[in-house]
């Protein structure tokens, strides 16, 4: 565990380096759970993971990645079952830790619906069982096929295995669609879990299971359908996903059609009228959780109207009109030793605790955030006080708190750094900001190193050979100092008495597959190239952004010298660059100040010149009808809120602006629509009425 520097504080290089990381650390767990049935972290350290991810996203749009975990669900499917694609998609759910997330969860739903305030929103709440989701497919009232849940899109035939489950209904009862998929949850019960275990103790067998849950999906799991025959599974279904007719107006009412097909579904869920009854729901059944026969992790609430549904539809991986409220994670004592410093990419020092190593909620921990200098002086902790570790979902692991009554005699107060650990430069603190940072800049090596790691990165140049091993090897030994060397690479070894090949970890074969990898990017697309700059704040959505505007490398690089030169001025190159819909005077300026330092300029030329070519962007082909135009909104829309239009309007893949220009395809004009209708009336732009517009994208 690194220590993790507070969202808030986080700077864009940061964030996207951070985000990087996240994407693969939770791939990684991914893989472990769902294909090895073999977590390789608590649900809660996983939770803060995706938690923290979701919050650099919130805070950074522009950076989310494309392998983001919020975009994916779960890992594919691993050998052995046959594949099943799934006929809608398996979505998960986004969490909410606090009452005041709920609230915050109730808000954006009545935002998005444009509901007025003394409307509650009817919600559904359910207990979350801790089991593993899977899907069955009725075909005439018959049980056809079931499946894991995968990736989301495509899971794992486990039909054979569903079928020995007796909770689990073979034919409907009563009328149902002629396809009908349910959504549901194999568990197991903590009863039946607890004799498992005993029995297979008894038998000598070592494995056995850490919990319910772990259980439940290792015996699901099984190519042998007569090993889970053997075991006590239990089913609980609680959403829908293919059906040929529409079976209900709201959830509850599919709930109960469930059960007269006969579904088990949980008797435990409520119907609530608004966000105060669904956090009573929660608190209640929280103080009952332990005397319940199953693990439940936290509380789901769902809009009960299913035309809500409908209309809120889903942001990436997870709907809008659902969310799982999580209980909270277990607090442990332990001693800090030390407070340690680490250097980021862009110079950030953070402070971070080593623990006497703990276990907390399965895990061991040995390091945990401070969050920064401020908080380390304001709670007073030192080096030997005993402290609260959490691991909530915020940040993770986190000191709480320190017991001052088991402070040491001789503990004195932490001391911040004056000069970078790295590099020995001055670290300093602008009065009123949170983090102190080496001055050192490009001279500081643990700057530099990091911008070249993200150079060579996946969504950069993806330099196979060139991961953060190799670049450090190759920078602390003089071969690479700037990304433009990194192609001057296999030139220079010509000259050298020392060639890579002869270097501790380097055959003849693997820095021939580095010099090829490199020569292979000689040719790159534009809005990578833009995207392995590292200008702050312009990750992979902006560069994507800015490439598909500029389309060109000459017309991209002109304009942004252009509107660095006329940020004061506000001329027309800036103009353009902060009407593009996601960039706001914020990262256009980021840009300007990349494109104002002389040394940045050459080292752009440098690269340039070492490159055969930087690709023009081509935009993916498309076939709705507004792909790739640019929509204005304005005035008020009577059949949704502005967010419903523009998330849809994005979906169909058109470009969102927040003002005219000439660039503008469709301005659609809502009531008492003002200057931007009357822009677009000058500039000649077609203007749409919202009816217009829902013909339009409707075909
Ligand atoms: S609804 C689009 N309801 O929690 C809605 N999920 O974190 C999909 N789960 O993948 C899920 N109890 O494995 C839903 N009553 C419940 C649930 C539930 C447990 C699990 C399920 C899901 C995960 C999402």
């Amino acid at each position: 565990m690194t220590p993790r520097i507070p969202v808030d504080q986080l700077t864009p290089l940061d964030a996207a380096a951070e985000l990087a990381g996240l994407a693969a650390e939770i791939a990684s767990h991914d893989r472990a759970y769902y294909q090895a049935d073999a977590p390789s972290i608590t649900d809660a350290d996983y939770d803060a993971l995706r938690q923290r991810n979701a919050a650099i996203e919130a805070r950074f749009p522009e950076l989310v990645r494309a392998d983001s975990p919020s975009r994916r669900v779960g890992a594919a499917p691993s050998e052995g079952f046959g594949k099943v694609r799934h006929a809608r998609p398996m979505l998960s759910l986004d969490n909410a830790f606090t009452d005041e997330d709920v609230r915050e969860f109730d808000q954006k739903i009545r935002r998005f619906l444009g509901l007025e305030d003394d409307q509650p929103v009817e919600m559904v709440a359910e207990p979350k069982i801790d089991g593993l989701s899977i899907s069955l497919r009725y075909e005439k009232g018959r049980f056809i096929q079931g499946a894991t849940r995968g990736d989301g899109s495509e899971g794992e035939d486990v039909t054979a295995n569903l079928l020995t489950i007796a909770d689990l209904p073979k034919v409907l009862s009563g009328d149902a669609p002629d396809v009908l998929e349910v959504r549901g949850e194999v568990y197991m019960l903590r009863s039946d879990f607890f004799a498992m275990n005993e029995a297979r103790k008894a038998a000598g067998d070592k494995t056995l299971f850490a919990n319910p849950r772990n259980a439940a999906a290792g015996s699901l799991r099984q190519l042998d359908a007569t090993i889970t025959a053997s075991r006590p599974l239990s089913l609980f279904c609680y959403a829908s996903g293919e059906a040929s007719e529409p079976v209900a107006e709201t959830h509850w009412g599919f709930l109960n059609r469930l059960r007269d097909w006969g579904f088990k579904v949980n008797d435990r869920v409520r119907l609530c009228q608004g966000v105060e009854e669904v956090l009573a729901f929660y608190h209640a059944i929280g103080s009952e959780r332990a005397a319940l026969p199953y693990d439940i992790d936290g509380v789901v609430y769902k809009v009960n109207r299913l035309d809500w549904q409908t209309r809120l539809g889903q942001v990436s991986r997870s709907p809008r009109w659902a969310t799982a409220h999580k209980f909270p994670a277990e607090q442990v004592e332990t001693v800090l030793r030390e407070i340690a410093i680490s250097v980021g990419r862009t110079g950030a020092l953070t402070p971070y605790a080593i623990l006497d190593p703990v276990t907390v909620g399965g895990v061991v921990v040995g390091r945990a955030t401070l969050h920064n200098e401020d908080e380390i002086m304001r709670k007073d902790f030192r080096a030997g006080d005993t402290v609260l570790i959490q691991r909530a979902g915020d940040v993770i692991p986190q000191v709480v708190s320190v017991t001052l009554a088991k402070r040491p005699e001789d503990a004195r107060p932490f001391v911040p750094p004056e000069v970078c650990p790295v590099c020995g430069s001055l670290a300093v603190k602008p009065e009123g900001e949170a983090i102190r940072r080496c001055t050192g800049g490009l001279t500081c090596d643990a700057q530099r190193v990091e911008r070249l790691i993200h150079f060579a990165s996946r969504r950069a140049f993806d330099i196979e050979g060139l991961g953060e091993k190799n670049v450090e090897f190759l920078f602390s030994t003089g071969r690479i100092r700037s990304p433009a060397d990194i192609f001057r690479l296999e030139e220079a070894e010509k000259d050298t008495l020392l060639p890579l090949k002869t270097q501790p970890g380097w055959g003849a074969r693997s820095t021939q597959k580095l010099f090829d990898a490199i020569r292979a990017r000689r040719v790159i697309p534009l809005d990578r190239f833009i995207l392995a700059l590292g200008i702050r704040q312009v990750g992979e959505a902006t560069a994507r952004l800015l490439a598909r505007h500029y389309h060109s490398f000459d017309g991209w690089n002109s304009a942004m010298r252009a509107a660095a030169a006329e940020r004061e001025s506000g001329g027309e190159a800036w103009q353009q660059l902060t009407a593009i819909d996601q960039i706001g005077p914020g990262v256009a300026g980021d840009i300007a100040d990349f494109f104002r330092e002389e040394h940045n300029l050459k080292a752009l030329e440098d690269l340039a010149g070492q490159l055969e070519r930087i690709e023009d962007f081509v935009q993916a082909s498309a076939t709705s009808p507004v792909a790739g135009k640019t929509v204005v909104f304005t005035g008020t829309l009577t059949g949704m809120s502005r967010d419903e239009a523009k998330a849809r309007a994005q979906d169909l893949g058109a470009k969102v602006a927040g003002s005219v220009s000439s660039k503008t395809d469709y301005v659609v004009a809502g009531a008492d629509a003002g200057s931007k209708l009357a822009k677009a009336r000058d500039l000649g732009v077609t203007i749409l009425s919202e009816e217009e517009w829902l013909t339009l994208i409707n075909g």
